[in-house]
């Protein structure tokens, strides 16, 4: 089985080609630089570069896997949930190759093709717990089966990726043409920090809810009592001792759940893009090999949005016929659970 995955919520305009073994023949990432003069993703502008760059993705992830359009099995295209424009592109490119070349259409959960990341390169039995990090969602989920989810807790307010996102805006962090991916920015400086430095609030300790946007307010709160040198002073400091409360409240509740015991869980994973960050990923690890399971997260390439991930949903579905009509509509909104 081969499918041809189409991957465009936000601002990743990608495809990939992958096998029934969930193994990667292409992944093709184009990350949109557009935005960086409006200081976060804009809908219109994001619409229009996927537009632009969508056929020459797919190509080129065709061509990276030597595949044919007859050798594929089916379509698989990210559905919702994500920017209603964005997505709307990436869905009518899957129905138009759906159609020419008459192969089965699967509509994708966006997150699902995140907790499916971890399943390229990790054989993992379940029951596993995944801890979904990325810029609109924050979750903790059991996966009971594959296609079978409890959710454990949600974000109140902010989803972590967008906590990092507004801080490195706040802060001032944000390039004016490049990358706006604020994660990477805030964790690039805060390497060179103190994470004990400033004591920012971990909100909702006792509960499995997630809330960040109280810290948020609190870096905003601390940045603003400084004057701009003192600030610039300060600043790997700040962004230490914000990752680190971030990391904090995300390992804390993550774990609280897996020492409740509840569930005979095979494994721990994280995922989304926030998984690409370095502190998060060794604290979770520690502390869940501390309890003898095993910790899995992606390579960095599946952390943040890709196809490949949604390609591995789509074998799974198509493997157990569940396509989708062309009457596949985009969901903005979508709840996995
Ligand atoms: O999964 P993703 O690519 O897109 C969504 O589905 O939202 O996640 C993007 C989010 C952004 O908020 C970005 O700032 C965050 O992931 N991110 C990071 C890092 N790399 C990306 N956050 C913290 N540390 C990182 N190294
Ligand atoms: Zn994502």
């Amino acid at each position: 089985m081969l499918v041809l995955s189409i991957e465009s919520s936000c601002d990743e305009t990608s495809a990939a080609v992958v096998d029934d073994l969930f193994s990667v023949k292409a992944n093709i990432v184009y990350s949109q630089l557009d935005h960086a003069p409006y200081g976060g993703v804009v809908p219109e502008i994001a619409s229009r570069a996927h537009m632009r760059t969508m056929v020459t993705t797919i190509r080129q992830a065709m061509m990276e896997a030597a595949a044919d359009w007859d050798d594929l099995s089916g379509i698989a295209v990210t559905c919702g949930p994500g920017l209603v424009g964005s997505l709307i592109v990436g869905v009518s490119a899957a129905k138009g190759i759906a159609l020419a070349c008459n192969k089965p259409l699967v509509g994708v959960h966006h997150m699902e093709g995140h907790i499916f990341s971890n399943l390229i390169e990790h054989r993992i039995e379940t029951p596993f717990l995944t801890l979904l990090v990325s810029g609109g969602h924050t979750e903790l989920i059991v996966v009971k089966e594959l296609g079978t989810y409890e959710l454990i807790g949600r974000t109140r307010d902010d989803a972590a990726g967008e906590a990092f996102d507004k801080v490195a805006k706040l802060l001032g962090l944000l390039p004016k043409e490049g990358s706006i991916a604020g994660g990477r920015i805030v964790s690039d400086i805060a390497k060179q920090g103190n994470p004990q430095a400033i004591r920012f609030p971990r909100a909702l300790q006792s509960e499995t809810d997630f809330s960040f946007s109280g810290l948020k307010t609190s870096v905003l709160n601390y940045a603003r009592q400084l004057d701009r040198a003192e600030l610039d002073a300060q600043m790997a400091d700040i962004a230490a001792s914000f990752q680190a409360a971030v990391v904090d409240s995300l390992v804390h509740k993550t774990i609280g759940f897996v020492d409740q015991g509840n569930m005979d869980l095979q494994a721990v994973c994280l995922a989304g893009g926030v998984a690409a960050n370095q502190p998060l990923r060794e604290a979770l690890k520690t502390q869940v090999e501390q309890r003898e399971l095993p910790f899995h997260c992606p390579s960095f390439q599946y952390c943040t949005d890709n196809a490949a991930m949604i390609g591995a949903v789509g074998v799974h579905r198509l493997s157990r016929g569940q396509i989708d009509g062309f009457e596949l509509d985009v969901v903005p909104r979508m709840s996995l659970c």
